[in-house]
């Protein structure tokens, strides 16, 4: 399987970005799943298993939890993976086609790859969707998910093309991050849940290469002014991430209270509440920046002024997060 993330510099393939694009609808159609033959294939969530690992849920933070709440953790936390990937392929996918346009009747292979990767986001939303429904059956009535996708593409699409791309090889690159957590050995993890990360992370493999040829493309085309805007909107839109992330933290820790079970204490709610933000720090903010291969990419475009910039504003979630 072809991964990008895995890759050196020095191994990523064909420098000419027709080639790279090509290598992309190869290995897109190599690996190509479907959401019920491929993914589903006719289970249901074993609510007895655990969704989220716990490298990724923080759950070994609350020694205090049994077994069975610390399974109830990791199933909030899954069903808002789910509806967190869901949010941001929203806006992704509407990206992509509008980056896919800048070569409607130029380079076609690029065209191609990039409708194929605008189809794939499509079937991601479709599978997190579906699993957003399957969660729900098994779960107590209570769950809310804060933001609405629509808003928030609304809002990040508003941001410099610099910066969304940023974002966005970020966000595709922290899914090797999760998927990395998902194949630590642990018999008590969902087999269903596992699947999701593996084939999750196969197709966001080549969007991650088709994000850095556009963000690099997109860096060629921009002034020195423009960058230094695009790097001001990265970190108003890292921020907003944050937001959101921080919103929906509390959320599902007055939902995990409410429903888990026992009457926790003061000490043990705030425990709960934290250890949400930490996670979710750690799994939408910080698992991507901390990759080396976003940084290599990212130091590469900006200017060491302004990657003291970015550090600087995102020191304080990356150490609430650690
Ligand atoms: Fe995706
Ligand atoms: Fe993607």
């Amino acid at each position: 399987m072809q991964s990008a993330v895995l890759e050196s510099p020095a191994t990523r393939g064909p420098s000419n970005t027709t080639e790279r694009y090509a290598k992309c609808i190869e290995t897109s159609k190599r690996i190509r799943w479907d959401i019920d033959r491929d993914v589903i294939r006719g289970r249901e969530f074993d609510f007895g298993k655990k969704f989220m690992p716990d490298g990724l849920s923080k759950v070994r933070d609350l020694p205090f939890l049994t077994p069975a709440e610390a399974r109830f953790f990791s199933h909030v936390q899954g069903r808002t993976y789910a509806n967190m990937f869901a949010l941001v392929e929203r806006y992704i996918g509407a990206k992509t086609i509008e980056l896919s346009k800048g070569h409607a009747l130029g380079d076609q292979v690029a065209l191609e790859a990039l409708i194929r990767f605008a189809d794939e986001e499509l079937k991601h939303q479709r599978l997190f969707r579906k699993l957003e429904g399957m969660a729900a059956q098994g779960m107590p009535d209570g769950y809310t998910f804060v933001p609405d996708p629509n808003e928030v593409a609304d809002a990040v699409l508003s941001k410099c093309n610099w910066a969304v791309l940023a974002l966005t090889l970020d966000i595709e690159i922290f899914s090797q991050a999760h998927y990395r957590a998902s194949i630590e050995a642990d018999p008590q993890l969902s087999d269903l849940w596992k699947d999701v990360f593996l084939f999750h992370w196969k197709e966001e493999s080549q969007h991650a290469i088709m994000d850095e040829i556009e963000w690099r493309a997109e860096d060629a085309r921009v002034t020195a002014r423009q960058r230094e805007d695009g790097v001001t909107d990265l970190i108003a839109l890292v921020r907003s991430v944050d937001g959101i992330v921080q919103a929906q933290a509390a959320a599902d820790a007055r939902y995990f209270i409410a429903c888990a079970g026992p009457t926790y204490s003061a000490v043990e709610k705030a425990l709960i509440e934290e250890t949400f933000l930490r996670a979710y720090r750690w799994q939408y903010v910080v698992s991507g920046a901390g990759e080396p291969r976003f940084a290599e990419v990212l130091k590469s475009l900006a200017t060491p002024a302004q990657m003291e910039r970015i550090g600087t504003a995102l020191a304080p979630i990356a150490a609430a997060a650690a």
